[in-house]
């Protein structure tokens, strides 16, 4: 049995990550805000009163919050820092800095606090997953700050790599192309090789099994990606001007 931690564990993603490491009888800590979702399902009010799922609720924006609220538990062998919102720049003309800041401090600022409270209390040999996107790849029209933020998580996660040796912590960067979730439900524009937030699941659970300090799904959508974005930038900026966002 391992301890697991999952951040943003109430919904889409992680929630999937909690019921899967709950299925291969783990102990999972489930962080988030609202975690009104949990009284609606029997697995995980069961899981709760056999102590196998120990819900831990702060707000990402709060970082004394989190240092407190995480400071309490155990030891782990898997983190997954998964929480993260998503907002589009609507007018680069008239840039959004308040939104800006919004998503830059749950996305980035956040983690650098769950680290700080975190990475003591990995275990020799643990693994911590930063939760990126595969939007790292290429910059998006409206992407301003979800993009920028996800290419910091993508760095953060290469230079921690390097810093941290991996036989003390293996660190992995997650790379989804687009995964059906209330974050994606809000978007209005296509979305190729969607795919169901289980599938995501076990692509992430797999990768971590692995020990893969790259876990980037699905495969032939983040491997075009990655491929565009090794090009001159003027080929993919034709493109992405072409696609409809
Ligand atoms: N869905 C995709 O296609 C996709 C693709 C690439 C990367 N990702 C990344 O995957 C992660 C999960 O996304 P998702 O699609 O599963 O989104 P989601 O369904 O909207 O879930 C987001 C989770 O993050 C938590 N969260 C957000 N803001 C928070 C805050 N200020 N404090 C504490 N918790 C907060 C939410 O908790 P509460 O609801 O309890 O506040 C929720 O559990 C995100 O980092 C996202 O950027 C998603």
């Amino acid at each position: 049995m391992k301890t697991v931690l999952i951040t943003g564990a109430t919904s889409g993603i992680g929630l999937s990550l909690v019921h899967a490491y709950l299925k291969q009888g783990d102990k999972v800590y489930a962080c988030g805000r609202n975690f009104s979702v949990y009284e609606e399902s029997e697995t995980l009010l069961e899981a709760r009163q056999k102590l196998q799922l120990m819900e831990v609720s702060f707000d990402l924006t709060d970082s004394q919050s989190i240092l407190t609220s995480l400071n309490d538990i155990e030891s782990l062998d898997i983190a997954i820092l998964n929480a993260g919102t998503c907002e589009y720049i609507d007018n680069a003309e008239h840039f959004d800095g308040a939104l800006f800041e919004r998503v830059i401090q749950t996305n980035v600022i956040s983690i650098g606090y769950c680290l700080q409270v975190l990475i003591p209390k990995m275990k020799y040999g643990a693994h911590l997953a930063l939760m990126g996107s595969s939007a790292s790849y290429v910059p998006f029209q409206r992407a301003e700050a979800y993009g920028a933020s996800k290419a910091a998580i993508h760095y953060l996660a290469k230079s921690l790599q390097l810093d941290i040796p991996a036989e003390r912590l293996t660190i992995s960067v997650i790379a989804p192309g687009f995964v059906k979730t209330p974050l994606t439900n809000k978007n209005d524009f296509p979305m190729p090789m969607l795919i169901e937030v289980s599938q995501a699941a076990s692509h992430i659970i797999s990768g971590i099994t692995k020990n893969k300090k790259h876990i980037h799904f699905p495969f032939p959508f983040t491997s075009f990606l990655i491929v565009m974005g090794s090009l001159p930038d003027r080929i993919w900026q034709w493109v992405a001007l072409r696609m409809k966002r």
